[in-house]
């Protein structure tokens, strides 16, 4: 398949990755059908939109007209079969639990036509783990945007072995007709190139809060004001979720069974208070509110 062919988008999970992503697709002109299981979860991604594009074109982002080319473009649903039927190309963006991706790959590789192209936005889990559940494994790939999808520019393009050269250049270029800038990984490493360097970077940021060498807003202030992060570690891991930073270690520790890999106390300790950073209102830091 040609990306001039490409006009239909369905994005698979309407948690805050999948929504935005579906977003950007739509705002980019893409026919898109954004899918979840939960009911209450394919009402905030509508009302997200509902929100964020009079935002755009208050201040003069979008115009009027664009706006509603957008939110035409979009629409919503439980409903799985409907929402890929006639997909051209599938994103998903569901949680990150090995055993629901191949379940999701392996509803989709059914529903779906065979030359289309089905994407993991998955951030740690490698498309090759997934793929063996389709039958078409290489046109199974991971693009994997980042946290807030609609801001971000990169997109990490990952061709494992069973990927083919179509394939990856196909999801290259449906990057960049989102707006975005796709870089290519020709081997599946853990963590890809964004997450292997801001693990080196977190898991030092956490070790000093452990050892109480500075306070998590100092060490914060470090990062912004001597290294020119946009957010220090503890901040972006409040934007990305401290759920998902635990998830994530457990998985590797599992897989691993180094101790390293375990996750920080601290992490621990947040995650056994359902403190996860915005999405419950507190983290690291205190947002009031609960939001995206
Ligand atoms: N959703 C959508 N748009 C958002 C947003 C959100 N949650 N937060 C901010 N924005 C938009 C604003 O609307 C604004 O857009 P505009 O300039 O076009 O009007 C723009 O971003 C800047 O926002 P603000 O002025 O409010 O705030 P900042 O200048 O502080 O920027 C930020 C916010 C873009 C989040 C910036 O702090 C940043 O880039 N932080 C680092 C984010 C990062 O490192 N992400 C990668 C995380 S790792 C990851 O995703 C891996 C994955 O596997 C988990």
């Amino acid at each position: 398949m040609r990306v001039d062919e490409v006009r239909k988008v369905c994005v698979v999970g309407c948690g805050n990755m999948g929504s935005q992503i579906a977003l950007n697709a739509a705002i980019r002109g893409f026919l898109v059908k954004n899918m979840d299981v939960k009911e209450e979860m394919v009402a905030k991604a509508a009302a997200f939109a509902d929100e964020y594009l009079p935002g755009r074109v208050a201040k003069g982002r979008l115009s009027q007209a664009e706006a509603d080319a957008a939110r035409r473009n979009i629409s919503y649903t439980t409903d799985l079969e409907e929402a890929a039927r006639d997909a051209d190309f599938v994103i998903e963006a569901v949680l990150e639990r090995l055993d629901l991706k191949r379940q999701v790959f392996r509803d989709l590789d059914r529903i779906c036509r065979p030359e289309v192209v089905l994407a993991t936005n998955s951030s740690f889990i490698v498309s090759s783990k997934i793929a063996d559940a389709t039958r078409r494994p290489d046109k199974v790939l991971n693009m994997h945007f980042f946290n807030p999808a609609l801001v971000m520019e990169l997109v990490e393009v990952v061709q494992g072995p069973h990927v083919s050269d179509e394939t990856a250049q196909l999801t290259m270029e449906m990057a960049r007709r989102m707006g975005k800038t796709p870089v290519l990984l020709k081997k599946e490493v853990y963590g890809f190139l964004v997450n292997r360097i801001l693990a080196g970077l977190m898991n030092e940021a956490l070790w000093l809060a452990e050892m109480q060498v500075a306070s998590v807003e100092d060490i914060d202030t470090a990062v912004t004001k001597a290294l020119g992060h946009p957010m220090g570690p503890f901040r972006l891991m409040d934007l990305t979720g401290i759920d998902l930073h635990y998830d994530i270690a457990m998985e590797r520790y599992r897989e691993t069974g180094d101790p390293a890999d375990k996750p920080s106390p601290l992490i621990v300790e947040k995650v056994a208070r359902g403190e996860f950073g915005r999405k419950t209102g507190k983290g690291w830091y205190d947002y009031g509110r609960a939001s995206t």
